[in-house]
């Protein structure tokens, strides 16, 4: 069982960082991917002290929509911080998240498509995945890694992170090669209609998470939330394709290792 995305090195886990590492290993995790704020100092010495605690973990760093203006000037810049610590991240295996937020808008919105547009060039570049990061912005999320060459022979892979899409925006994802990842809203009881959609995506394209410490699985709801809770999710979508959970939690690891190489 992988938690594909979470957030290890936020602060809310600065004081207990060592009792959710063990939290997550007894429930029986192989390892974490944690999402690194580039340029974000405090996150990298956290992230250094995890990599102590639990040696497989893996880090995405990428500068993410809501923080895309703090390089409203030189946008390309934003690619540059990302390069620099990438290249400094032995662990780091994925470039992100990063994307477009339309529903926060934190960021304008030229300003947001700038930053996702370098970022993914980068990844594509250094021949690594991206996490997708993508709320009320579907059309346009999409142009840009069809412009950037997603679907066309495997240079530009990744995931679409935390999905709560359309069934179409699922469909885009699928045909563009791209990984589709569930988080506990998954079980969330008026969640009927997300159930329904990844009832349809194949088992060999599903990834599991908990975007801790955010969106916390029933029964945890409201709570912070951690990497062991990604239990909730791997057995939801156990019950939602007919697999044991055993067999969803390895199957879905399995695509965790081909899509990021361990
Ligand atoms: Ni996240």
């Amino acid at each position: 069982m992988i938690d594909s995305h979470c957030h290890l090195a936020d602060e809310t886990f600065a004081k207990d960082l060592d009792q959710v590492v063990a939290r997550a290993k007894d429930a029986g995790l192989q390892r974490v991917m944690v999402i690194l704020e580039g340029g974000n100092a405090k996150e990298a010495e956290q992230a250094a002290r995890l990599e102590q605690l639990w040696p497989d973990t893996r880090f995405a760093i990428g500068v993410h929509p809501h923080q895309a203006h703090q390089f409203s000037d030189d946008p390309q810049s934003a690619v540059s911080v990302v390069r620099e610590q990438f290249a400094a991240t032995p662990s780091a295996r994925a470039i992100g998240e990063i994307g477009l937020d339309y529903h926060y808008d934190f960021s304008p919105r030229d300003v947001q498509q700038a930053v996702f547009r370098g970022q993914v060039r980068l990844a594509r570049e250094l021949q690594r995945p991206i996490v997708i990061h993508t709320r009320e912005a579907d059309e346009d999320t999409l142009a840009i890694l069809r412009e950037e060459g997603a679907g066309e022979d495997g240079q530009v892979r990744g995931v679409l992170h935390c999905f709560t899409g359309s069934d179409a925006l699922a469909g885009a994802g699928l045909d563009l090669g791209f990984y589709i990842s569930l988080a506990g809203i998954i079980t969330f009881p008026r969640a009927g209609d997300l159930r329904a959609t990844v009832r349809r995506v194949p088992v060999d394209r599903l990834l599991t998470e908990t975007d801790s410490p955010f969106l916390a699985p029933v029964p945890h709801r409201g709570k912070r939330n951690e990497p062991a809770y990604v239990a909730r999710v791997v057995d939801t979508l156990a019950d939602l394709h007919g697999l044991a959970p055993a067999d969803m939690a390895a199957r879905t690891s399995a695509n965790f290792h081909t899509l990021f190489r361990p």
